[in-house]
């Protein structure tokens, strides 16, 4: 069997996922219920002078038949008293000593700091984890996501916290920010152990068509959140990227967004987080997520024989290069299985609205066919087609060749001016725009291209 436990910067685990700060860490009933289950870890609801919140205070991206694709909050840190919250931590730390309990932290001055830390410490926390996130309410008044987005003050704030932290030091990030890698960078400067990403993205997650007011509503009124959920993954994933990439950040990294199953996080994982927080998924479905959650990643482990969580951190980070580094001599083209095709034809209405005009209609049969010559390979039909594998894209270069932008650019081969030669769609038919109206259509269409849409308007 695999090794899920993890060594975070100093924190010990016996497995990568945690429950990230947040409504499902907000009590140590909670976070016992949780490590029963089989949690690896917990960072504590934000600990500070604790808040009065308003109500309601959440608001949901609902998309199609799916509930809470994304999810967005209003409120505040722990609206708990301090001493409360510490006497629990402990209780937890007593009953669970293998597992990680982190204290998330966030206060304004130096004092503050000082003794928030100290008292954490005592109660027994394994870490801490400086938000810096908190995109609303919070950084109205100088914390949160105000400090996140001010390079010079987390790290002032950071050497704070370094002057008395005998536990490791975690940067929570927020992404609202243009370069993720500024505040990562201010967090090493000022002596953090490792970073966490993502917080929040500040947002409007819908406004209510009646009262003319954004989502969550509080007496007919509302304001900004944070925006979090399946739908934020990409954001984080290439946050997190970013930051495990950057040659001068070199701290370990927890991956947070959008983690709903074992495959999000092993995503996370591979992009160089090695540990990772659930926050959104453990609101919706419960704690009980965690089950297939770890003999998920088990299972994958031991299909690509990797022994321990590390083996994988990081593993697709070669692989993601900048896009003037891609080769673009590698080409594909679209292909339908026939035998899969339900005959929906949103293929068809995708590429001929929306991308190449490279699919045809037929009669006798609803299964629509790819013009070869015409296709850029693009995706757009196979992401579009609701049968799993039915458009595959096949690759049609021979393989021997590799061009990247880059060393076009410096070969002097790459389009310079406005009418270049050059170009990359010079080559490529367009059909003439009056072809758009009715019959006369199929008409500017070229070879092969031409000959099947005669043939098709014949019909
Ligand atoms: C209702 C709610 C409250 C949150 N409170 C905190 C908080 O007190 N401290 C914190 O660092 N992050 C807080 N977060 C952010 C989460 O810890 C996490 O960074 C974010 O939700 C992204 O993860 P997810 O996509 O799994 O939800 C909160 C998120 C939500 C939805
Ligand atoms: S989208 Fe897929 S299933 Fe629908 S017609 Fe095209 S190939 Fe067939
Ligand atoms: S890959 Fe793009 S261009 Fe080719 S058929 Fe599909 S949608 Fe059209």
């Amino acid at each position: 069997m695999p090794d899920l436990s993890i060594n975070f910067a100093g924190i010990k685990a016996p497995n990568p996922f945690w429950l990230a700060s947040a409504p499902p860490t907000n009590s140590g009933y909670q976070v016992m219920k949780a490590f029963d289950a089989g949690w690896g870890g917990a960072v504590w609801k934000t600990l500070g002078v604790p808040v009065v919140n308003v109500s309601s205070r959440y608001g949901g991206l609902n998309y199609r038949d799916k509930r809470l694709i994304g999810f967005n909050n209003i409120e505040l840190i722990s609206d708990r008293p301090l001493a409360d919250n510490l006497r629990e931590i402990e209780e937890v730390k007593k009953r669970f000593p293998n597992h990680a309990v982190i204290a998330s932290l966030m206060v304004q001055t130096r004092q503050e700091w000082h003794d928030i830390v100290r008292q954490s410490q005592d109660a027994g926390a394994d870490g801490f984890e400086l938000n810096f996130g908190c995109p609303h309410g919070m950084c109205e008044r100088g914390m949160g996501s105000a400090v996140g987005q001010e390079p010079k003050v987390l790290q002032m704030i950071v050497e704070w916290v370094m002057e008395v932290a005998t536990k490791p030091v975690i940067v929570k990030l927020t992404p609202n920010i243009s370069d993720i890698t500024e505040p990562a960078l201010a967090a090493r400067r000022g002596g953090a152990n490792a970073i966490s990403l993502i917080n929040t993205i500040q947002s409007i997650v819908g406004v209510d068509l009646d009262l003319y007011a954004p989502y969550p509503i509080v007496d007919g009124k509302g304001s900004n959140g944070g925006y979090c959920g399946p739908a934020v993954k990409p954001i984080a994933l290439n946050m997190v990227k970013n930051c495990a990439q950057h040659p001068d950040i070199k701290l370990p990294i927890s991956g947070i967004g959008g983690i709903e199953n074992w495959r999000d996080a092993v995503e996370h994982i591979l992009l160089g987080a090695s540990s990772v927080q659930v926050c959104t998924a453990a609101m919706h479905f419960g704690f009980g997520i965690i089950r297939e959650m770890t003999s998920g990643l088990e299972q994958y482990m031991v299909e690509k024989g990797f022994n321990t969580i590390y083996d994988m951190v990081g593993k697709a980070l070669p692989n993601v290069l900048h896009w003037e580094d891609l080769n673009m001599k590698y080409k594909v083209t679209a292909n339908i299985n026939a035998d899969k095709c339900i005959g929906c034809q949103l293929c068809y209405t995708a590429c001929e609205d929306g991308a190449h005009q490279a699919i045809r209609l037929n009669t006798g049969t609803r299964v629509p066919e790819i013009i070869d010559e015409n296709c850029v390979g693009c995706n757009l039909c196979s992401l579009v087609c609701p049968v799993e594998q039915c458009i595959t894209m096949e690759r049609t270069d021979d393989g021997t060749q590799h061009l990247t932008w880059k060393e076009r650019t410096a070969a002097g081969a790459a389009p310079t001016e406005f009418n270049d030669e050059r170009a990359g769609g010079r080559h490529h038919w367009v059909p003439e725009p009056s072809a758009a109206l009715g019959k006369e259509r199929h008409k500017t269409l070229p070879g092969r291209a031409r000959a099947l849409n005669e043939e098709f308007a014949a019909q």
